[in-house]
């Protein structure tokens, strides 16, 4: 295991490690053991990376795999899940940024978070948080498909060598990082979400896009209707009436 912790003018303390099972785990342990954050936490390699609604994240060497460690006041518990889209958002700019990390498609994101290229998902973030006397502790952890992607996924995958050349993976962690603080700043702990919201939308597909949202083993097709003030997704089902999801797997009709 590595361990090198390193704090470069400019950039958040970051601990980079060779392999562990989770970087997300990894936070989320020292969290427990008293650290506050910022930190970053980036790994070659994980062993048992993990995903939305419990899934496994396949975690080949060379991908970006990093989660960010911050403690927030408790007041923030009921927007936590918006570090998602804040989240998000910094990722599509850090690959449009200078001039952009790939060629061709723009890259867009589907809600709640999901990166995509050419409708393939490139990469996925996994907001995990727990409170306690210290206020919240929150694991914001981005996985970017760089080298190379999973087959045989619901939703197909692809990764970013594939749409260009894009500068070697550290490169990309500061620039990832950069946005993220950027974007953190102008969140403001929840009071800035609205600023959030249509940063999102800009980078999010068009507003009557078709799609349907599978949840609790029900979906119900319809057409993306925004995000709501709190960043809930809006959708208008078949029969024209909107509905509200916090939760769910979106799927775009093709
Ligand atoms: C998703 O399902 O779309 C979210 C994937 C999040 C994967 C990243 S990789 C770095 C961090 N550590 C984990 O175990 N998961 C996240």
């Amino acid at each position: 295991m590595g361990g090198a912790s390193s704090h470069p003018a400019g950039l958040p303390r970051t601990v980079r490690l060779d392999e562990i099972d989770s970087t997300n785990a990894e936070a989320m342990r020292r969290a427990m053991a008293g650290e506050t954050g910022p930190l970053w936490i980036v790994a070659d390699r994980q062993t048992a990376g993990r995903g939305r609604s419990g899934r496994p994240w396949q975690s080949d060497t060379g991908n970006l795999l990093a989660s960010l460690l911050l403690t927030l006041p408790p007041a923030t518990v009921a927007c936590a899940y918006q570090l998602a889209l804040v989240a998000g958002v910094a990722v599509i700019d850090a690959i449009r940024a200078d001039g952009g990390l790939i060629t061709g498609p723009v890259p867009r994101l589907k809600w709640p978070n999901d990166i995509l290229i050419d409708g393939h998902k490139a990469g996925g973030i996994l907001v995990e948080s727990t409170s306690g006397p210290g206020g919240l502790k929150a694991v914001i952890g981005i996985g970017l498909n760089l080298v190379s992607h999973p087959e045989g996924t619901a939703l197909p995958a692809t990764h970013l060598r594939r749409h260009g050349s894009p500068p070697a993976r550290d490169k990309i962690l500061a620039a990832v990082a950069r946005e993220v603080a950027g974007w953190l700043l102008r969140w403001q702990e929840g009071v800035g979400f609205e600023a959030i919201r249509s940063a999102w939308l800009e980078r999010a597909g068009p507003i009557g896009e078709a799609c349907s949202v599978h949840i609790g083993g029900q979906r119900v097709f319809g057409r993306f209707a925004g995000l709501d003030e709190d960043g809930a997704l809006l959708v208008a089902d078949e029969a024209g009436r909107l509905r509200r999801y916090t939760y769910g797997d979106v799927t775009l009709a093709p």
